[in-house]
């Protein structure tokens, strides 16, 4: 086919007609697929993601020991903020009433949820959804699995469908919907499920700012962040799916972290006794290496600032009693008001674009795949919980990471967060929840938790008899109690 000639103008016109180098040799179905792509693209969008390469190269050049020191002048004003801790009597509201008033939310189906599953999972060495890793050690149950069970079994003990939206992305999608229609949405009601995919932005050169191919026929793109399910919810109308549902008041949550809490009644309930329109949950960060966010309050206003951007130096400062100073780790477990989602939605300069420089498969000039070591392209993301200062009322809730946080985040044999650390704290969870309805297991034997039919220790103690005793690996569930295939 001819190539567009508006298009081919519009491309020159922008300094990106190097796409077009192979358009000869392309097949014509090829051309058609690469016109629609290069047709969708948004030029306002490209001009200014161009400018922030300009604008931060510019930063970088003139960058002294002196922004540095001012980084770390602004962070050292910051503090760890107070936070409520999840099963502590000394909190104000008690757990008592904040398990009350979260039970009651869930009963009354006020409460949805959106899992983040659109991020690649490079560091995994995962192609497709991170979703689909298997990571129960006895039942090999995916983490799609391990996640929306917990949603069944919070159905199954309040009665009320949780409304579920998955973010998915290009990168992630068509597995996702395949994945949930073979396997019954992991018992979830369909209806109760919205599929929902983020934009994809374009994946630029750092030397020139140009756009980069990832195959003859194909630009490079990346998906925009786990905060483009701000606009990507709205413009799905996702936002109206949960409000004709009744829900006020959403939790969302990582598709790598199979421990994550983001139903806890009583996390819910500090979230709403405390009118909070932004809550997020915390673990207590000990080692300056870990490589999460902190939360922190800056001249007053409550923020995360993400692992990459904490000077090492400030990670690493200690109080007098040994703890980190800024200590606050972000789990990516967050609650908002639906009310507060709506009014973010409606503003487009509500998150910041974040520039990250990565490692892309591209073709070079030769039209040959270019495997490069080192980081090679500027990708662009926003960040969900850049939210966090527009919010009036932040609610920080401390929860036991043994509890609640095991991400899955490289490869097996990598390092803490890798598989059979997962693993590992998925098998102590479950020896813990036994144990507290005083079931015992014997020494070195696995017992996995089903999540889909057991919350928490009530549903074990129906399960057996005090003082029962475990010696062979066991898959517990409430329908009967399986031994592994
Ligand atoms: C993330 C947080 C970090 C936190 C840590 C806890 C960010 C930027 N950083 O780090 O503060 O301490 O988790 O485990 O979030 N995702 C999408 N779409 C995207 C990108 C990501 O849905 O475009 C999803 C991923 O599927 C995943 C989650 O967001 O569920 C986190 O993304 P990831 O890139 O793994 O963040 P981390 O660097 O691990």
């Amino acid at each position: 086919m001819n190539f567009p000639a508006a298009l081919r103008v519009r491309l020159e016109q922008a300094g990106q007609a190097h796409v077009l180098q192979f358009w000869s040799q392309l097949t014509a179905q090829s051309q058609h697929d690469f016109s629609q792509q290069l047709l969708a693209i948004d030029w306002q969008e490209l001009a200014e993601l161009r400018r922030l390469i300009a604008v931060r190269k510019e930063t970088d050049s003139v960058r002294t020991a002196d922004d540095q020191v001012q980084l770390a002048d602004d962070l050292s004003t910051a503090v760890t903020p107070s936070c409520l801790r999840l099963r502590d009597a000394g909190n104000r509201p008690t757990p008592v009433d904040a398990i009350a008033c979260g039970s009651s939310a869930l009963r009354a189906g006020r409460i949805g949820a959106i899992m983040m599953a659109g991020g690649q999972g490079s560091r995994l060495g995962c192609a497709g959804p991170k979703g689909l890793y298997k990571v129960g050690s006895l039942s090999e149950a995916s983490l799609f699995e391990l996640l929306l069970g917990k949603l069944v079994a919070v159905k199954r003990r309040y009665g009320c469908d949780v409304p579920l939206a998955i973010m998915t992305s290009s990168a992630t999608d068509t597995q996702t919907r395949q994945f949930l229609d073979d396997h019954a949405h992991c018992g979830l009601n369909p209806a109760a499920v919205f599929i929902f995919c983020q934009r994809d932005l374009p994946a630029l050169s750092p030397a020139t700012g140009c756009l980069l191919l990832e195959a003859p026929d194909r630009l490079a793109m990346a998906p925009d962040g786990h905060g483009g399910m701000l606009t990507a919810l709205a413009s799905s109308r996702g936002l109206d799916w949960f409000a004709r549902q009744g829900v006020e008041h959403i939790v969302s949550f990582q598709v790598d972290n199979p421990l994550a809490l983001p139903l806890d009644p009583e996390f819910l309930g500090y979230h709403l006794l405390t009118k909070a329109d932004f809550s997020t949950q915390v673990v207590h960060k000990k080692d300056p290496a870990e490589r999460v966010g902190v939360v922190v309050k800056m001249y007053g206003v409550s923020r995360v600032i993400e692992y990459s951007d904490l000077p090492v130096a400030l990670a690493a400062e200690r109080l007098s009693d040994g703890r980190l100073r800024l200590h606050a780790g972000s789990i990516g477990v967050h609650a908002f008001s639906q009310k507060f989602l709506d009014k973010a939605a409606a503003r487009s300069d509500s998150l910041p674009l974040h520039l990250a420089l990565k490692t892309v498969a591209v073709f070079d000039n030769a039209g040959n795949p270019a495997v490069s070591s080192t980081p090679n392209a500027f990708k662009f993301e926003r960040f969900i919980f850049d939210l966090m200062p527009l919010a009036t009322q932040v609610c920080v809730i401390e929860i036991d990471a043994a509890e609640g946080f095991a991400p899955l985040k490289n490869r097996p044999g990598s390092a803490s967060d890798a598989l059979e650390h997962v693993r590992a704290a998925l098998l102590s969870h479950a020896r813990h929840i036994l144990q507290k309805a005083g079931v015992s297991v014997a020494e070195g034997v696995s017992v996995e938790i089903d999540s889909a039919s057991i919350v928490d220790e009530d549903d074990i103690a129906r399960l057996f008899a005090p003082g029962a005793h475990i010696d062979y690996p066991l898959i517990i569930s409430n329908s009967n109690l399986t031994e592994p295939k």
